[in-house]
């Protein structure tokens, strides 16, 4: 045999090789993470859905009103509307009449985020698209009568560069289906088979989405969802095979442990380099994740404090998912669109120590508190962040390796280099430029870029 011939056998070995991964965490896991991800840094994260109707506490709504009964929840209801009123009937008033998917399509980009994460399904069960699974409970029959994942998607794609992720319940809190199953302490799986997998192939196959954020085990372990399966499709032979990200949320005890890249729980932030690639997932409103009428200011996390949970974020190696909830009108209203546009701004001066940035060998300062660092090492450069700008005018940054007459500091958005001075044994000590108020290169956290720096 030839090369050519070999090479062309081979070939033909691994592209039919449709089972490169196997139903089994340790080949699910063995999978690199696909590269683009750890690149990203910065997603959105979008919850809508029936939940945005009553839009009052919390997107567990539902469940808190008749799962849980909490006082306040079934005040509300008895308050504000007549005896009888179902969930059911909060969704032909999620009406979608201001949804302008290029709006919000304009809005995310201007945020500097690299991909966006959209709930198609939360546990209430109702899909933002048309299911063919989930009959009369979808965006396409009832409410705003759209396929709105179609939407987003097609604006997404046609009017930026940012990378579709579709979040997807895997449990639903009411469905007689799922109770059964959970009554038999799932010995059976009708639930699963009938309903969850078929909408996850079903989301995959339609809209092509590059990460698939799983959530809602309803305490069932992965082996009643399939999960090792399904991802071992997902992984071998579905669309998108080559670029599709995954969390670690696939069944009881599956968190932090297996899947794609791990999200622990809800607004993770360890503060401490992990090994394994990770995002903090957390929402721009403190007490929601669904748009809730009754939030007051203090609420809202301040543009400092958003930057601040990006830059130890991404220091420590993981990626921000920072969470929006649209009004059940379709609107991202301006408190969140002010604070997206805000990290956007931020970016456009600082975001080359950030977009594909590495974490670096310390992450914050052993000594300056508020200093976080990121490094490029092809470049030898390390980036540090300081998150208060010092009265001194000097900033000590005492984990660097610098040397006199090669290390170059300099501010980003601020043109001149800086002055520094070596610190004993180890460190630096960099003049900050005394600048007039209104002349800074950006006001919430500040960037030196440390060229020749180890
Ligand atoms: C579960 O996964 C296996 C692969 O391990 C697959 O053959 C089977 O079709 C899956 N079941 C369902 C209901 O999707
Ligand atoms: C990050 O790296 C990728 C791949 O090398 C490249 O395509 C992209 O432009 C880079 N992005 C930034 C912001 O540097
Ligand atoms: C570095 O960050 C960790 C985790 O947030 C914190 O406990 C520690 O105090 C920080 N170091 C300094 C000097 O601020």
């Amino acid at each position: 045999m030839d090369k050519a011939v070999v090479l062309v056998a081979l070939a033909a070995v691994f592209s039919s090789g449709n089972c490169q991964y196997e139903p089994t965490w340790e080949s699910i896991d063995s999978r690199p993470l696909p590269e683009w991800y750890d690149q990203a840094k910065f997603g959105i994260f979008i919850h809508w859905g029936v939940f945005s109707v009553p839009s009052y506490g919390s997107e567990w709504f539902w469940w808190y009103w008749q799962g849980r009964k909490l006082q306040s929840y079934v005040d509300f209801m008895q308050k504000n509307y007549p005896p009888n009123f179902q969930y059911q009937d909060f969704a032909p008033l999620f009406t979608a009449e201001f949804f302008n998917a290029k709006q919000w399509v304009d809005i995310f980009s201007a945020s500097g985020a690299k991909y966006i994460v959209l709930t198609t399904k939360h546990h209430e069960g109702f899909t933002l698209w048309g299911s063919k699974y989930s009959w009369n409970w979808n965006a396409v029959d009832v409410g705003p009568k759209r396929d709105l994942v179609a939407e987003v998607a097609d604006a997404l794609r046609a009017n930026s560069n940012l990378r579709l992720g579709l979040y997807h319940s895997l449990f639903e809190w009411f469905n007689p289906l799922f109770r059964q199953d959970a009554a038999s302490v799932f010995t059976t799986n009708k639930f699963p088979v009938t309903k969850t997998l078929p909408e996850l192939y079903e989301i995959v196959t339609k809209y092509h989405p590059e990460i698939l954020w799983s959530d809602g085990d309803g305490d069932a372990p992965d082996k009643y969802w399939n999960s090792t399966g399904f991802l071992a499709w997902l992984y071998n032979e579905s669309p998108v095979r080559e670029t599709v990200v995954t969390n670690d949320r696939w069944g009881y005890g599956t968190i932090c442990k297996h899947g794609g890249y791990y999200t622990c729980s809800d607004r993770y932030n360890p503060g401490h380099l992990l090994k394994h690639k990770w995002e903090n997932c957390m929402t721009i409103d403190q007490k929601s994740w669904g748009y809730r009428r009754d939030a007051e200011l203090k609420d809202y996390l301040t543009i400092e404090d958003l930057i601040k949970t990006l830059v130890e974020t991404v220091s420590c190696g993981g990626n921000l998912l920072m969470n929006v909830g649209p009004t059940h009108d379709g609107r991202i209203a301006p408190i969140f669109e002010e604070r997206l546009r805000q990290v956007g701004q931020w970016l456009a001066v600082n975001g080359e120590g950030i977009y594909n940035s590495s974490a670096w060998r310390a992450q914050n300062d052993t000594v300056t508190p508020g200093v976080w660092y990121t490094c490029r090492p092809n470049d030898n450069i390390v980036y540090a962040v300081i998150l208060q700008w010092p009265d001194s005018g000097y900033v000590t940054l005492n984990v660097p390796l610098v040397v006199e007459g090669k290390t170059e500091v300099a501010l980003l958005g601020y043109a001149q280099p800086l002055k520094w001075q070596l610190l004993k044994p180890i460190g630096l000590k960099v003049f900050l430029p005394q600048l007039p108020y209104g002349q800074m290169p950006c006001s919430w956290a500040w960037t030196l870029r440390l060229t020749g720096a180890t």
